[in-house]
Formats: structure tokens, C-alpha cells, sequence
């Protein structure tokens, strides 16, 4: 054998072996597997993502006489109706022309792109230095990092219901318990407080919040925020505010930051540039630490630091590019994206609010929209999944069901797509209710 290392007796992963007769034996026999067993991890097994799951089992076969109008992708790029900026794009162009960001950056991300984090959201109520800001690989690495931190294998964690998946396929791969406390559509999906407080235990070890909400568009108001953080506080509950649709609110409504009411809770606030500057696939995300009064400590710090050098979170490019883009995006390209989302949001609540069983219920934020289906005029259908399946197998409109946010009997709309076809989708959503639509009454029952 020509391997030096070998021929030293010495394997490259530090087993030593002793050399009797020029061949080489293991210095002890071992047990050896008799045959091959590769099988997956737990954790792989145990990684489930419920919208595959739930879209994955369904006949889609759209009518071939209708073109197909797909409500239910969560992409505000994919109809082409909404493109970013044009100083985001000049920021990215800049940022690789530099030649400044091709090599690995820090962790944690380049101190100037979270400097830049702190102050584009700091507040009186809750500052923010760039030691509080951890960039990441999209807002979902953020909510990893934030679950890992806080949670060990057994603890439980307290998750929005309807609500989006990523909380639970995260939790469960990890080993942690998800409790799902309630929003009540008939109050505009406020928490209910109630429900939520009574989920809590000595192994709760935080509490996930979505506002705006993803998929119900709804918006929190201060009065709401602050009672669900004396919830938190009363038993000591650390925050996991989902605030990646923040500012992404109707005007005439507003809502503050979680960090901007919290006088003692600890929050870590998950935000990225994926839906405010519609560029989902650029992959740029953080986490914002509000620890005003000391309870995370260095500690949860630490442990968040340990986190993010596993892997490089955020590509270095879109780090670079990162302070242009807060900073040179125009208060007009905000505002414009806003008005689109309210107005489709109407068209669509307008639309589905006169068709006789259908529930709609009108978002005040974010970019999708819940409508409830009263099953009981839909004797044809047995639930969600079967009344959506066979829209798509009619009319060419695929919405998704909502039992792939633990809601059944609902289905979510994403309001991105352009007028014309929003309107187009929601006359179809209306030529298949009047055909399957039953009136119901209760003698029916007796048959
Ligand atoms: C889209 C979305 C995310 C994920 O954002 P990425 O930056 O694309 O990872 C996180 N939370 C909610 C509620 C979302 O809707
Ligand atoms: C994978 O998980 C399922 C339950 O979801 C279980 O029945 C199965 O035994 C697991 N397989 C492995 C290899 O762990």
C-alpha cells in the first residue's frame, strides 16, 4: 500500500492497525454486520410537510376547455405582476460587481448588513443594536434557529391554529410536542386567549405568534398583542413572533412590532425580505433579539451563535446588497404592493361574499385570504380536500385546502395574481357552487 498514512499504521479517521506479516488486521475482532441495513434517520422519517402530503394525494385534473388559474402558491412572483424594485435589483448588481462578497462572511452575517437590520427596524419602544440581529437563510432558517434554541426534545411548543406548517414539521422532526391553540374567524381571528392559556404547561417552552397571518391575512391590533403577551408573561413564556409579513398591513389598520408592547416578555421576532420585497427565492431572513430585560441572558445568545455556525445561513451577495435594499427602497414601492393586496382582497371578498355557502372572511393584511364552506350545502362533498379537488376538476381553480393548516372546511386564497384573473377564478368559484349548492334542511335528515 502507497498511502503514507497507511504505511504509518495510522487511518485518516485515527484507528490504528498493527501489521503482522506485511497485511494489515484490526488490532481487535469486532462484530461486523452481516448484511446491508441503510435505512432513514429518525429525524428524516419524522420530516413531514403536510401541504405535499395533503396536494400530493389529490386528483388534479383540470377541465381541458378552462385555462388553469392556481390560487394556492404562496409565491407572490409567479404570475409576473409583481416585480421587485428596481433599487433591490440595482443593490444585488452593485453587490457582485464590488467583488466584495465572494467570500464567506462571519456566522452570523457581515456586521455592516445586521447593523443595517438594527436600525431599519429599531423603535424607542424596543432598539435594536446589530449585536441583536442574526442573518439567515430565509425566514425559515430563522424559525429553525429560533425553535432549536429555545426547545429541547419532550418540550412543548404553542402554535397558531389555522396556521402556518413549517412551526410543526420543524417541531415534530426535532422531537417536540405541538400544542395548536385556536383563532377565531368570527373575530377576525384574534387568538383565543382562553384556549391558549389553558395549553400551557411546565413544558412549554415557547409560544409562536403570526401576525400578519399566514393564511388568514388577519392583523392583530395593540389592544390584542398586549393581552396575548400577558398571557406569555403571566407564565413566563418566551415569544416566537413570525413578523415576516410586518408592515404588510391595509392602511386604516395598524400594528406594532410584539417587541414594541413587550415590557418583560423575550421575544425573537423572524422576519425576511421573501414577501415585503417580493423576492422569496433570494433567501435572506433574521432573527431579531428582544431581551430587554436580561432573561435570555448571554446564554440563548450563545446558543443561537452555536446554531449559525453549523451552516452558513445567508448567501454573502444578498448580505452585501442588504443595507441598499432597506435603505434605498422607495416608501412608493411599499405602498403600491399594499394598495394591489387590499384591492384584489376586496374584489375577492366582494366576489365570494354573495355565493350562497361560502364563507369568506376579509384579510386586513399579508396576501391570502380564508374562506369557509358550509359543508351542509355541499352534500356532494365530504369535506375541504374533495370540495377543492373537484373545483379544480370543473372550473380549472386550484385553492388550497385548509386542512393542510389543521382548519378543515376552509379553503385559503392567495390574492398576488392579476385583477383580471382573480375575477375570472372567483365567476368560476361561483358557476360550481349555484351547480353543487343544496338548500339545507333538516327533513332531508329523515330520509
Ligand atoms: C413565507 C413565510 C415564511 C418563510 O419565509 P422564507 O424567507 O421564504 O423562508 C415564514 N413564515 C411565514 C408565515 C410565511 O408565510
Ligand atoms: C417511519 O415513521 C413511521 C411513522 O410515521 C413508522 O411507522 C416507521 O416505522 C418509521 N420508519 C423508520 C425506518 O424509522
Amino acid at each position: 500500500n502507497s498511502n503514507p498514512l497507511i504505511q504509518l499504521g495510522v487511518h485518516g479517521n485515527g484507528i490504528h492497525h498493527v501489521s503482522v506479516n506485511g497485511s494489515f488486521y484490526p488490532a481487535k475482532a469486532k462484530s461486523r454486520r452481516q448484511r446491508w441495513e441503510v435505512k432513514p434517520s429518525e429525524m428524516a422519517n419524522n420530516t413531514f410537510n403536510p401541504i405535499r402530503a395533503i396536494v400530493d394525494g389529490m386528483k388534479l385534473t383540470p377541465n381541458p376547455d378552462k385555462p388553469m388559474i392556481a390560487l394556492s402558491i404562496g409565491d407572490p412572483t409567479v404570475f409576473g405582476n409583481l416585480p421587485t424594485d428596481d433599487a433591490v435589483l440595482q443593490a444585488m448588481k452593485d453587490a457582485i460587481d464590488s467583488q466584495k462578497y465572494n467570500g464567506y462572511a462571519p456566522s452570523v452575517g457581515y456586521l455592516k448588513s445586521r447593523q443595517a437590520v438594527a436600525n431599519f427596524f429599531s423603535c424607542p419602544e424596543a432598539p435594536l443594536e446589530a449585536e441583536d440581529v442574526i442573518l439567515t437563510s430565509g425566514c425559515s432558517q430563522a424559525i429553525d434557529l429560533a425553535i432549536s434554541v429555545l426547545c429541547n426534545p419532550g418540550d412543548n411548543i404553542l402554535v397558531p391554529c389555522p396556521g402556518f406548517s413549517l412551526y410543526k414539521t420543524l417541531a415534530v422532526s426535532m422531537g417536540i410536542e405541538v400544542k395548536l391553540y385556536n383563532l377565531l374567524p368570527e373575530k377576525s381571528w384574534e387568538v383565543d386567549l382562553q384556549h391558549l392559556e389553558s395549553l400551557i404547561d411546565e413544558r412549554t417552552s415557547c409560544l409562536i405568534v403570526t401576525n400578519p397571518s399566514n393564511p388568514c391575512g388577519s392583523v392583530f391590533n395593540k389592544e390584542h398583542l398586549q393581552k396575548i403577551l400577558k398571557v406569555a408573561s403571566k407564565h413566563c413564556v418566551p415569544i416566537l413572533a413570525d413578523e415576516i409579513y410586518s408592515d404588510m398591513v391595509f392602511p386604516g389598520c395598524n400594528s406594532p412590532s410584539m417587541a414594541s408592547l413587550s415590557s418583560d416578555v423575550p421575544i425573537l421576532s423572524c422576519g425576511g425580505l421573501a414577501k415585503r420585497w417580493l423576492v422569496p427565492g433570494w433567501r435572506m431572513g433574521w432573527i431579531l433579539i428582544h431581551d430587554r430585560n436580561d432573561i435570555f441572558g448571554s446564554q440563548i445568545r450563545q446558543g443561537l451563535v452555536k446554531l449559525t455556525q453549523r451552516i452558513l445561513g445567508a448567501c454573502s451577495i444578498i448580505q452585501g446588497a442588504l443595507e441598499n435594499i432597506l435603505n434605498n427602497t422607495p416608501q412608493s414601492f411599499y405602498d403600491n404592493t399594499i394598495s394591489f393586496l387590499k384591492s384584489n382582497s376586496e374584489i375577492c371578498f366582494n366576489e365570494l361574499s354573495i355565493i350562497p355557502g361560502l364563507n369568506p372572511v376579509m384579510p386586513s393584511g399579508a396576501m391570502y385570504l380564508m374562506v369557509g364552506i358550509n359543508m351542509d350545502n355541499f352534500p356532494d362533498f365530504k369535506n375541504d380536500v374533495e370540495f377543492t379537488e373537484q373545483l379544480v376538476t370543473e372550473q380549472s381553480v386550484f385553492c388550497l385546502p385548509a386542512t393542510a393548516f389543521e382548519y378543515p372546511n376552509f379553503f385559503r386564497i392567495v390574492v398576488t395574481l392579476p385583477e383580471e384573473m382573480m375575477v375570472e377564478a372567483c365567476g368560476r368559484i361561483r358557476e360550481f357552487c349555484e351547480r353543487h349548492y343544496r338548500l339545507h334542511c333538516v327533513q332531508q335528515h329523515r330520509f
